[in-house]
């Protein structure tokens, strides 16, 4: 499927809102790609349709990932809205026609993912960088990106767990075990 199909089911499937979101995650994957000479065609396409499953209604995204074959944990099971990534890998591969490193990407992009390649990593920091969010630390991450894509990985999980801790929330799990492989095997 080609990027200008894919938009068309990604605006049938979003909000206006969450649409722009994977436009502007969209242009991030396309800035990313080019400065670390992968292919743009493929990270443009899993910047665009990365949150594919986020407008699921909460209460059916359980039953919707059972119905796709996939094992819901117990923190998956009380914050259902992490289920978006499962369920968006799912869907992109049997419905876009993604390939199953494309459909990996989708599948880290929340709680990040043991053996992360470079695909997942660019979408897992063009998520948390695109402009539409305004984060004050885009251009810190940036400058983190230059130096070493690993860094930048790094940094974004550790604010996702300080922010789950200030908030008092739940963390799940993979991206401890995300965090782990990244500071055992990551070139940081
Ligand atoms: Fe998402
Ligand atoms: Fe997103």
């Amino acid at each position: 499927m080609n990027l200008e199909e894919i938009d068309q089911i990604i605006k049938t499937k979003l909000s206006e809102k969450r649409y722009f979101h994977s436009r502007c995650v969209m242009e991030r994957c396309e800035e990313i790609a080019k400065q670390l000479n992968f292919d743009v065609e493929i990270a443009k396409k899993v910047g665009l349709a990365h949150d594919i499953a986020k407008e699921i209604p909460n209460e059916q995204k359980v039953e919707y990932a059972e119905n796709c074959g996939i094992i819901v944990d117990e923190i998956e099971k009380e914050n259902p809205t992490l289920l978006h990534a499962k369920i968006g890998e799912y869907i992109v591969i049997n419905e876009l026609g993604f390939t199953k490193e494309m459909g990996r990407a989708i599948r880290a992009h929340t709680t990040g993912i043991e053996n992360m390649d470079l695909l997942a990593k660019i979408l897992f920091i063009a998520d948390r960088t695109s402009k539409e969010r305004g984060f004050e630390d885009i251009d810190y991450i940036n400058d983190l990106l230059k130096e070493n894509i690993d860094k930048a990985v790094l940094y974004i999980f550790d604010k996702k767990i300080m922010l789950q801790i200030e908030k008092k929330a739940q963390m799940h799990p993979e991206t401890i075990t995300a965090r782990n492989w990244l500071l055992k095997n990551g070139n940081l």
